[in-house]
């Protein structure tokens, strides 16, 4: 059983981690594809170093360019990597070019396609990562799910049998479910949650050299092209924050693209000087882990940090309209508030806990052992 998996942004090499650890106890032979679209030594090969994943047997070194052309490339260099390889199933992750790029080129070849995180809509077509995610699932064999939302909505697009269960399946219902049935979208948790419990066990026991703002700070992350692209969305946005690191510090480590786009709009200089923000590279997995479960609030345009958030117990204030993480906000974890907010100072400030406990809804920490089993009887 061969499986080659294409990743390329950091939340991929996140997720992937502790999936290429199941499938190689599982006897399962992976080959990593990187197709480079993140690749600052931060955001890309210190992620291989620390969560210890295998060297890629490919790297198509891919970078930043326009959508269209990002993509076309990808899918040539994996279409030739494919061929080599004759796999028996792709694995994709999430919603970027790199997720649509291996799911388009794998389709082309007849190869089974597994989409992890499948289901996810934020039902706003014109975000890039709508298009991605809801493509790929509609070319994917094995559609696994992170939640029974996710799999209740690709029942709604016609792509799950209406018999698909929607609980969590257990790992020895994994080893017996009908994999013939087709399309086959199976709920089996998150596998971003895998990731978290291990690294938060590691380092309740080995805390990350850094250095924490105050007992009370922000943590800030922002890299939303709909937040940073649009100058003015992006200055409203930063003012906000001027505003609220006057009432508390703010931690914020800098996305390349947000940068890139706060020099260009000449905003990096006040950014970076304001006494009340701390400027910081991207941070490590472990060092944003330890980071988040420290925070009094997080404010983010961030998909994973949000469900983070509400799986560690700190409130957050999410700069966006709307989620794909529905259950964050249900719960009462995450607030929604637009990217034009009037006071996010006032909103960061009263973010409170909850009455419900932090989340359990994405997951055991056993999703890839259930890739690992699913996968193991093509
Ligand atoms: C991705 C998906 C998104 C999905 C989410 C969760 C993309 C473009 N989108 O995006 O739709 O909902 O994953 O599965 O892939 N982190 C660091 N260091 C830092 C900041 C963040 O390690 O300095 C970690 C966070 O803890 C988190 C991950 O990076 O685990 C989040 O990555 P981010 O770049 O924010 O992408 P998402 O918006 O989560």
């Amino acid at each position: 059983m061969k499986v080659v998996t294409v990743v390329g942004t950091r939340p991929q090499l996140i997720k992937a981690a502790p999936v290429s650890r199941a499938l190689s106890a599982a006897g399962i032979d992976e080959r990593l594809l990187d197709t480079g679209q993140h690749y600052d030594d931060d955001m890309s090969q210190a992620f291989f170093r620390e969560l210890a994943l295998p060297p890629p047997a490919y790297s198509l070194g891919v970078g930043s360019d326009t959508h269209g052309r990002m993509t076309a490339r990808m899918i040539e260099g994996i279409e030739a990597a494919l061929m080599t390889e004759s796999p028996d199933a792709v694995l994709v992750y999430g919603d970027t070019n790199s997720t649509l790029a291996g799911a388009l080129a794998a389709a082309k070849l007849g190869i089974q396609i597994g989409h992890v995180e499948a289901g996810l809509r934020s039902f706003r077509p014109s975000m890039p990562e709508e298009i991605n995610r809801r493509l790929t699932d509609h070319c994917s064999t094995l559609l696994f799910c992170p939640t029974a939302t996710a799999v209740r909505q690709l029942k709604a697009e016609g792509l799950a049998h209406p018999d698909t269960g929607e609980a969590q399946e257990s790992l020895e219902q994994c080893q017996t479910l009908d994999i013939a049935t087709h399309p086959f979208a199976v709920n089996i948790g998150d596998v971003m949650v895998d990731a978290l419990l291990s690294t938060r066990a590691h380092y309740e026991h080995h805390p990350p050299a850094i250095d924490l703002p105050d007992d009370d700070f922000v943590l800030l992350t922002l890299h939303r092209a709909e937040n940073t692209d649009d100058p003015e969305i992006l200055s409203h946005i930063i003012r906000q924050v001027f505003d609220l690191a006057t009432a508390l510090p703010v931690l914020f480590p800098v996305h390349p693209r947000t940068r890139e786009c706060l020099e260009r709009y000449g905003l990096w200089q006040e950014v970076q000087s304001h006494p009340g923000i701390r400027c910081e590279s991207p941070l490590s997995y472990g060092a944003v882990t330890w980071v988040q479960a420290n925070a009094k609030v997080i404010v983010t345009d961030s998909g994973g940090i949000q469900k983070e958030a509400a799986i560690l117990g700190v409130p957050c204030v999410t700069l966006r309209d709307e989620t794909e993480w529905v259950e964050t906000v249900s719960s009462g974890w995450n607030r929604l508030l637009g990217n034009r907010p009037e006071s996010l100072r006032d909103a960061a400030l009263h973010a409170e806990a909850p009455r419900s406990a932090p989340l359990t809804c994405f997951g055991d920490g056993h999703a890839a052992d259930r890739i690992a089993a699913i996968l193991s009887r093509i």
